[in-house]
C-alpha cells in the first residue's frame, strides 16, 4: 500500500475484505463529521506530540493546523494521531529510558493505521531519534517537522540560552558568585519563547541530522519556533507528504545509506553537535541495517572542520544560524570543501546538489564559517579507546579546557548518583584539580537509561577556589548543551562488568586526546583480582524496566533494544 495513495482502503485488515474495511472506516469518519467526498483521498497521518508535560512542544497545535492545511490543499486527507511525548526535564529516570518505547509506539502506529504517508512532529531531544527509528523500521514515507528552536532572552546586556546558560548560571550560583535574586532575574530570561533549546544541543543537532538524511524539507531545522516561516514550512511539509503518499516516496529504507550516514556524521562534527547524537545516529542507522562505527566517526571528525559558531562550542544561537542561511548554507560549504556528498536525496525529492545550487547566498561568514577558517581547530567529538574503555568512549573535545587534553591523575570514584550527591559538596573531600573524577553505574543498564549525569559538578571546595574544569569520566551521557573535559559513554559500562567497575580511589588514569587513548594504569593481575570480587546488579523484577535492562545495547551500538534493530522488510501491501 505504502506510497500508492490508496487512502482508507489501504492496509490489509483482519476482515480480509478491502471493500468492507474501507466502508467501515468511512462510516466511522462520517460519524466524526467528515463528508463522504472527503474520504477518497490519500491519507496523511500527522503525529501530534503536544503535551503539557512537554513545554518544548507547546506550538504543536499550530503545527498540526498548518500541516493539515497543506495536506488538504494538496488534495489529501489529514488525520492526526498521538504517541507518547518525551521532554528532557519531565521524564523519570531519564528521557533516554523511554526513547525506545517512543520508537516502538511510533513504529507500531505507523504500521497499524491506514495511512499513505506520515508527518511526525518532534523536537525535544529524544523525540526525533525515536520517531526516525520508528519510521525507518515501519518503512512508511515520512517527513519530520520539528517544533523549532526558542528565541534567546537577555539579562543585563548578556544574551541567555537554554540550557547552556542554565548550567553556567547554576554553577556561578553554586560557587557563591550569584545571589538568589540575581539567579531568579536571569531565570526569567533563559527561555524567551516556546521551542527547543536554542543552542546546538541535542534537539538542534538532531533536527539537522533529520534534514541531512532526507526526512525534513531543506532549511527546516533552524527556523525559530515562533517565526511565521515555521508555519509555512509545516504547510509545505503537508503538501509534500501528499506527493509522497501519491507514490513519489521515498521510503526511509532508501534514504538511509552508507553515504547519507557519513553525511550525518560530517554534519554532526561540523556543527560541533551534541555527543548524544553519536548514540542516536547509531540507533537510527541500525534500523536501516547501516553501520558507522566509532572509528569512522573519529576519522570523519579529524577531517571535518567545525564551522558553526554556536554554543556550547562557539558563541551564538539557532536564530543567528538561521539568519546566516541555516543548515543548507553549512552543507553547501561542506560540499564545496569536499566533506559532504551532495549526490544524496533531500526531503523535497531533489538531490542535495540541486538544493544547494539553488540555496540563496549569504555574505555573512562569521556564524557559518568558511572551511579554511574553522571556529576551533581539531575535532568536535573525539572517540577514545584504551584499557579503561575497550568498547570506546566519547569526548566533546571542542568544548573542553585545552590544558586538560593531555592529563594524568589519581582517580576519585563515585559509585552512583547517590554517592555523588552525598560527597561532592563535602568540604573535607580529598580532591585536587589534578584528580580524575569517575562516576559509574549510570550507563544504559546501570541507571537504567544512561541519564545525562556525566557532567559531574566540580567539587564545591574546588569550585569556590575558581576551578571550572576537571577530567571527568562516566558511563553516562551529558546534555548536548553542556561542556567541559567530560569523557562519556564509557563502554562496556560498569553495570555489565566493564573496566570502569574495577577502578579504585588513587588508581592512575591517563587521558591523551591527541592519541585518542584513555588508560587505567593498573596491572592486569590486580584487575583480575578485582574482577573476581565484582558481582552484577540485580535485574528489575518486571515491566518495561526489565525489558529495558535485558535488551538494551551498549552506547556504541546506539542503546537500541537488540530485538528492534533492522526492519520487518518489505511492507505486505
Ligand atoms: Fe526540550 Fe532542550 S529541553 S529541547
Ligand atoms: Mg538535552
Amino acid at each position: 500500500m505504502s506510497g500508492k495513495g490508496t487512502g482508507l482502503a489501504g492496509r490489509l485488515t483482519a476482515y480480509g475484505d478491502e471493500g468492507f474495511a474501507k466502508f467501515l472506516r468511512e462510516t466511522f469518519l462520517l460519524a466524526r463529521g467528515y463528508g463522504a467526498d472527503d474520504l477518497d483521498r490519500p491519507v496523511v497521518a500527522i503525529c501530534d506530540t503536544g503535551s503539557d508535560f512537554n513545554p518544548c512542544h507547546a506550538t504543536a497545535p499550530q503545527l498540526v493546523e498548518a500541516i493539515s492545511r497543506g495536506v488538504s490543499m494538496a488534495g489529501g486527507l489529514p488525520l492526526v494521531f498521538p504517541t507518547i511525548s518525551l521532554h528532557e526535564s519531565f521524564a523519570h529516570p531519564t528521557s533516554m529510558f523511554l526513547r525506545n518505547l517512543m520508537s516502538m509506539d511510533t513504529e507500531e502506529m505507523l504500521k497499524a493505521l491506514p495511512l499513505d504517508s506520515a508527518v511526525l512532529i518532534g523536537g525535544c531531544d529524544k523525540t526525533i531519534p525515536a520517531q526516525l527509528m520508528g519510521a525507518i523500521s515501519a518503512d512508511v514515507p515520512t517527513l519530520s517537522v520539528t517544533v523549532g528552536p526558542m528565541l534567546t532572552g537577555s539579562n543585563e546586556g548578556t544574551r541567555l540560552g537554554a540550557c547552556t546558560d542554565c548550567r553556567r548560571l547554576w554553577t556561578e550560583h553554586r560557587a557563591g558568585a550569584m545571589s538568589d535574586t540575581e539567579l531568579r532575574t536571569a531565570q526569567s530570561q533563559l527561555m524567551a519563547s516556546h521551542g527547543t533549546c536554542m543552542v546546538m544541543g541535542t534537539a538542534s543537532t538532531m533536527a539537522c541530522i533529520a534534514e541531512t538524511l532526507g526526512f525534513m524539507l531543506p532549511g527546516g531545522a533552524s527556523i525559530p519556533a515562533v517565526h511565521s516561516e515555521r508555519l509555512r514550512h509545516a504547510e509545505a511539509s503537508g503538501r509534500r507528504a501528499v506527493e509522497m503518499a501519491r507514490g513519489a516516496g521515498p521510503l526511509p529504507s532508501s534514504l538511509v545509506t552508507k553515504a547519507s550516514a557519513r553525511n550525518a556524521a560530517v554534519a554532526l562534527q561540523a556543527l560541533g553537535g551534541s555527543t548524544n547524537v553519536t548514540i542516536h545516529l547509531a540507533a537510527i542507522l541500525g534500523r536501516a541495517g547501516v553501520t558507522l562505527d566509532l572509528e569512522e566517526l573519529d576519522e570523519i571528525g579529524r577531517k571535518t572542520p567545525i564551522l558553526c559558531d554556536l554554543k556550547p562550542v562557539g558563541r551564538l544561537y539557532m536564530q543567528d544560524f538561521h539568519a546566516a542561511g541555516g543548515f543548507p548554507a553549512l552543507l553547501r560549504e561542506l560540499a564545496e570543501a569536499g566533506h559532504f556528498d551532495a549526490d544524496t536525496t533531500s526531503a523535497d525529492g531533489r538531490q542535495w546538489s540541486e538544493v544547494l545550487d539553488d540555496w540563496p547566498a549569504w555574505s555573512d561568514t562569521t556564524i557559518i564559517r568558511k572551511a579554511a577558517d574553522p571556529v576551533v581547530e581539531g575535532s568536535a567529538i573525539a572517540v577514545l579507546r584504551g584499557s579503561l574503555v575497550p568498547g570506546g568512549a566519547i569526548l566533546k573535545q571542542a568544548a573542553m579546557s585545552a590544558h586538560l587534553r593531555q592529563h594524568e591523575g589519581p582517580a576519585l570514584v563515585f559509585d552512583g548518583l547517590e554517592d555523588l550527591a552525598a560527597r561532592i559538596d563535602d568540604p573535607d573531600l580529598e580532591v585536587t584539580p589534578d584528580h580524575v573524577l569517575v562516576l559509574r553505574n549510570i550507563g544504559p543498564v546501570g541507571a537504567p537509561g544512561m541519564p545525562e549525569a556525566g557532567s559531574i559538578p566540580i567539587p564545591l571546595k574546588l569550585a569556590r577556589e575558581g576551578v571550572r574544569d576537571m577530567v571527568r569520566i562516566s558511563d553516562a551521557r551529558m546534555s548536548g548543551t553542556a561542556y567541559g573535559a567530560v569523557v562519556l559513554h564509557a563502554s562496556p559500562e560498569a553495570a555489565v562488568g566493564g573496566p570502569l567497575a574495577l577502578v579504585r580511589d588513587g588508581d592512575r588514569i591517563r587521558l591523551d586526546t591527541e592519541a585518542r587513548m584513555l588508560d587505567l594504569l593498573v596491572d592486569e593481575d590486580e584487575l583480575e583480582r578485582r574482577r573476581a570480587e565484582w558481582s552484577a546488579p540485580e535485574v528489575p523484577a518486571r515491566g518495561y524496566a526489565k525489558l529495558f535492562v535485558e535488551s538494551v545495547q551498549q552506547a556504541e551500538h546506539g542503546c537500541d533494544f537488540d530485538f528492534l534493530v533492522g526492519t520487518d522488510g518489505a511492507r505486505d501491501e
